[in-house]
């Protein structure tokens, strides 16, 4: 059997795993699943990476050695990794991911430095006269270029390092000591000086240019293949890299000289191949997983991982890999980044998104949460591309293409084949290839051929745009007034679409499982494939066919598998559950002090009233505040979903205003300016970060900017000239 081996970056636990770190998981789940239904055998590996300055650092902050600071951490991910439904491997269940972790693992220690002394040992021939190194042959003895003797020099040498590190991404960011930021995550880089162990990358430069030319399927996609023969390429070339630390203590100590650490790419990358079993080729053992999936030639090796740190796995991991004469894997795939309404998750920002309440408040209208979220994430994001996570959108495409697609279809397919066919799968009709209504477009095949280039985009937008079409077959046939008509030939027609159609369910049951696996298991058993058919994991995708229903087959009851979401509620719900988890994630609070007035009394509050008009009586010269005040008031753009009045209070109205991260319920004095359906869709100025306050008994979270104009203070509404995306700060 072919195998295939699938990788996650390991992840940083310093955090919480957010939306998007959990696309790259969820991402390969599908491809794992989607495989195993290809007949491969397959191996899917995530992990944690633990050492390192910043994990050093945040387990310092927190107070915690980093060891129980980094076990504890981990489990934030298997966790979330189950509650997503994608299950751990273990010998009853080979389909599940297999978990490495970096630190406190003695077998991971053992392949690092087993990677080190093997790279300690490779010669790479060098010319002096020219300056330059030459083919990676250990036999070679003069230069071919200009006759001289060439010296043959290890791939790992000592040199001091002074440069510039971004202890945020681990990275080196300049050999000057001129103050630079990372030009990846911006923060400003830190000044190290130290005795290091190099890594001989310069010397690798040619290999690695061939490798990409010979192997263009080595990084996907093509544009990102692009951009790292330009980084290899730019003037001066590759330079080596330090790869060992000498003050930090949380790390794997080097071999034989326990005063420097491993660097941790080095360690981490390793990791692809300690968590399926390999301790350093003398003692890993010929039956191991490494044997199977890393040593066989034919075996496709794929590492997922986001379009940041590419230059590591496309650069780094094949060099480390030659310096070790261990096969490279095949395909390097980097995925675009999903941000948060087109801003980067952050937690400083406060816009980052957790799966788990989602799920959860999708859950708690009887949707499949976790489907509905695997769906979006990969029918929303062009693979490859970045892309932007919202609310509205999730919530959006599940009712189009889940509840309104497939779902509806399913439910008035069993429907009408209860009605009108007795419940029972009709005859099968010839399958003929030429009838558009049988295969439209080449499905299948367009499918396969769309996962095989990794196009999930793409191969599940196939599926929903098949829905939409198999929905207008139903509606061009009428089989309700097909089911009216005496005639044979009607009977036949009624009969051929609606197998059709539940032909095509079927099959989209199969295809789809991989992305919804809870809901295409649900179908499958309503239209009643599991008695004959057998188990729905255990179809083969790349071996679907037409015509599969059984005739006479009882199909089961029709119940909504996705049922539809009211769009107002569902957000609200959403930014609920998602400010609850925020609360029950929050290092407690520190206790506040009371102010206290000269007298000893407390001071009265202040009244506040939401929709202030923005414009405040002017301050006295001696009043001015200084740009950290003004700092301190966040204002953001908002889009009102909704407005009615409040009873028994005749100025003011209840607002429904989505600022990008939440819907916020604000009370605004505007009722006898404007009418409520006259709001609804305006994009507004809301003051967001004031204390939430009652007003008539309703709570009021934030405040709407206004001017006030005239004697009386008419409100009129801050808003914009330009389209400006919702939850865009003012500043
Ligand atoms: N520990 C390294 C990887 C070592 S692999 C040998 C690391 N960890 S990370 O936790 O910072 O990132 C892990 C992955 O999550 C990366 O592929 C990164 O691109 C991905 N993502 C983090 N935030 C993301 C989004 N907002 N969107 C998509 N992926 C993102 O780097």
């Amino acid at each position: 059997m072919s195998k295939f081996y699938l990788t996650t970056p390991i992840y940083y636990p310093n955090a919480r795993p957010h939306v998007g770190s959990a696309y790259t998981t969820i991402v390969c789940d599908v491809i794992a699943r989607y495989k195993r239904m290809c007949g491969l055998d397959v191996a899917f590996l995530t992990g944690t990476d633990e050492h390192g300055e910043k994990l050093r650092r945040a387990a310092e902050e927190a107070g915690r050695s980093p060891a129980d600071f980094v076990a504890e951490k981990r489990k934030l991910f298997t966790s979330l990794w189950q509650s997503l439904g994608i299950p751990q491997y273990s010998p009853e269940n080979p389909a599940g991911y297999r978990f490495v972790h970096t630190s406190q693992n003695p077998d991971h220690v053992k392949s690092v430095h087993w990677m080190i002394r093997r790279a300690r040992d490779y010669k790479i021939p060098y010319c002096p006269r020219c300056e330059s190194y030459l083919q990676h042959d250990a036999s070679l003895k003069a230069c071919p270029r200009c006759g001289g003797s060439v010296e043959h020099l290890p791939a790992i040498y000592t040199k001091r390092y002074e440069g510039r590190y971004c202890i945020f991404d681990e990275r080196y960011v300049s050999d000057g000591t001129d103050p630079v930021d990372c030009d990846i995550c911006g923060r400003p880089a830190e000044l190290i000086s130290e005795e290091n162990y190099f890594f001989r990358l310069s010397a690798f430069q040619d290999r690695l240019l061939e490798l990409y030319k010979e192997r263009p399927e080595f990084v996907q996609p093509d544009f990102r293949r692009n951009e790292v023969v330009s980084f290899v390429t730019q003037p001066g070339g590759l330079r080596d890299i330090s790869i060992s630390r000498k003050r930090l203590k949380w790390g794997i100590p080097w071999p034989d000289d326990p005063e420097q650490v491993v660097y941790v790419w080095y360690d981490a990358l390793t990791s692809y191949l300690s968590g399926i079993g390999f301790r350093g080729l003398d003692e890993t053992g010929q039956d191991s997983d490494f044997q199977k999936y890393w040593m066989d030639l034919d075996a496709e090796r794929v590492h997922m991982i986001g379009k940041d740190i590419i230059r590591f796995h496309a650069i780094y991991w094949p060099a480390f890999l030659l310096a070790a004469g261990l096969p490279l894997p095949k395909t390097i795939f980097a995925h675009g980044w999903i941000y948060y309404e087109q801003d980067k998750m952050s937690k400083s920002k406060g816009n980052v998104v957790y799966p788990e309440p989602i799920v959860d408040a999708l859950d708690s209208f009887g949707a499949p949460g976790n489907d509905a979220l695997r769906y979006y994430l990969l029918r929303d994001t062009p693979f490859g591309q970045d892309a932007s996570f919202s609310y509205d959108g999730l919530v959006q495409r599940y009712n189009s293409d889940l509840a309104n697609g497939l779902g509806n279809l399913a439910s008035r397919t069993i429907a009408m084949l209860g009605q009108f066919c007795d419940g029972e799968v009709p005859p099968r009709p010839a399958i003929d290839m030429d009838d558009p209504y049988w295969d439209i477009g080449g499905l299948y095949r367009q499918f396969q051929d769309s996962f095989s280039e990794m196009n999930l985009f793409d191969a599940v937008s196939l599926v929903a745009q098949q829905c939409s079409l198999r929905d207008k077959v139903i509606n061009g046939a009428k089989p309700w007034e097909l089911a009216k008509s005496t005639s044979t030939d009607d009977k036949v027609l009624l009969q051929r679409t609606l197998y059709q159609v539940a032909d095509f369910l079927r099959a989209a049951c199969i295809l789809l499982y991989p992305v919804i696996p809870q809901s295409a298991q649900r179908l499958w058993i309503q239209l009643g494939c599991e008695s004959y058919l057998g188990k729905l994991t255990e179809q083969r995708i790349d071996q679907v066919k037409w015509g599969q229903l059984k005739p006479g087959t009882k199909v089961g009851k029709s119940e909504p598998v996705f049922p539809r979401l009211d769009k107002a509620e569902a957000l609200l719900k959403l930014n609920e559950f998602a400010e609850a988890d925020r609360k029950g994630h929050q290092a407690p609070a520190k206790k506040e002090k009371t102010v206290e007035t000269p007298s000893g009394e407390k001071p009265a509050a202040t009244e506040q009233t939401s929709a202030q008009p923005a414009v405040a009586p002017p301050a006295p010269a001696s009043d001015k505040i200084s740009i950290e005040d003004f700092a301190k008031v966040e204002m953001r753009v908002g889009e009102i979903l909704a407005a009615e009045p409040i009873p028994k209070a005749d100025k003011l109205l209840k607002l429904q205003v989505d600022i990008g991260t939440e819907v916020r319920q604000v009370c605004a004095g505007i009722a006898q300016h404007y009418q409520p359906e006259q709001l609804v869709g305006m994009k507004v100025v809301v003051v967001t970060n004031l204390q939430p306050r009652k007003l008539r008994g309703v709570e009021s979270n934030g405040m709407i900017v206004a001017a006030s104009v005239g004697e009386e203070g008419r409100p009129v509404l801050a808003t914009f000239k330009d389209d400006v995306p919702k939850g865009s700060k003012l500043r």
